[in-house]
């Protein structure tokens, strides 16, 4: 987050109020606030990424503790299978997460998402080349590490994925496909990939960034709630303002999302604001 601290305050400033004001919105306006300033590219792409990705963090946590670690208190099941139709289940973290990605790129904005590990539960997310390389030094130093892709012609940042949670360490380690069974809270368990062609964004470019990263959990956590309208056998939660937490209920993605922009506006604001 170094680079952020050479940012004049008030571009920081603008950029947040923007961001906020887009989401009350609900929408990208023509217009934004931002001096006529849409066309000058004031944001490096390592910069963009890393705010993405801590809107990612928040969005991660909030799910696996407050929606899968408390639902399942509740007896709601989450799978990997969860969107057959004999399976009566929401989406692993893993799984909204790549739910997310695949929103994204069914979308305009040309940002990749990817969820890897040197010892996968799904081979298919196993780091392969430069990636694998650099992910070495993230598992040691829990740093990001920014590169040029020549290969696919992408800027690309690597973020650690912690195990933030029990649950993350109690269901790799026993499920029948694991590469390894010793994970602990806290380890690097693998990281978030990020891509994007363009070295620089502009502030409207910067905010659709964030924008397309929150429809994609819109739009993973809406068929979330369309596979639960569908159970025949199991109790359906009540979807409103409550959460599973409280009782045998999930929050409407509006609330969901609200929780997030709450969580993840400050937090971007903190790391913006103050650097590191
Ligand atoms: C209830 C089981 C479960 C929980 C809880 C869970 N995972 Fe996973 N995770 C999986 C499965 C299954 C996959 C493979 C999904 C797929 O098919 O891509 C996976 C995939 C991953 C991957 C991609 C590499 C791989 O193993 O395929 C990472 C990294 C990962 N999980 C980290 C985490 C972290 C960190 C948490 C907690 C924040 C977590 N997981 C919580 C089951 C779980």
């Amino acid at each position: 987050m170094k680079s952020l601290e050479k940012k004049p305050l008030l571009t920081v400033t603008v950029l947040i109020l923007s961001y906020l004001l887009l989401n009350a919105c609900g929408g990208v306006p023509e217009e934004t606030a931002t001096n006529g300033k849409d066309e000058e590219n004031v944001f490096s792409v390592a910069e963009v990424l890393e705010m993405v990705s801590k809107e990612n963090d928040v969005t991660r946590t909030l799910y696996t503790k407050a929606i899968v670690g408390k639902g399942k208190l509740q007896g709601m099941k989450f799978d990997e299978d969860w969107r057959k139709d004999d399976v009566e289940a929401g989406p692993l973290p893993a799984l909204f997460l790549r739910g997310v990605a695949t929103s994204i790129q069914k979308g305009p904005v040309p940002l990749g998402l990817y969820l890897g590990s040197d010892f996968p539960i799904n081979n298919a997310n196993k780091f392969e080349g430069k990636q694998a390389e650099l992910f070495e030094e993230i598992k040691a130093t829990q740093e990001p590490k920014f590169f040029y892709d020549e290969s696919q012609e992408l800027h690309t940042a690597m973020f650690a994925d912690l195990a933030s949670a029990q649950a993350c360490v109690t269901c790799h380690n026993e499920h029948p496909q694991t590469a390894k069974a010793d994970w602990k809270l806290g380890d690097v368990m693998g990281a978030t990939t990020w891509q994007y062609p363009k070295d620089s964004l502009t502030y409207k470019g910067t905010i659709e960034v964030l924008n397309a990263y929150a429809k994609g959990t819109v739009d993973i956590y809406m068929a979330y709630l369309d596979e639960i309208e569908a159970f025949k056998n199991s109790e359906k939660p009540i979807i409103g303002t409550k959460w599973p937490a409280e009782g045998n209920y999930l929050p409407t993605p509006e609330v969901f999302l609200d929780s997030v922009r709450k969580i993840s506006s400050h937090e971007t604001m903190k790391a913006l604001v103050a650097g590191k």
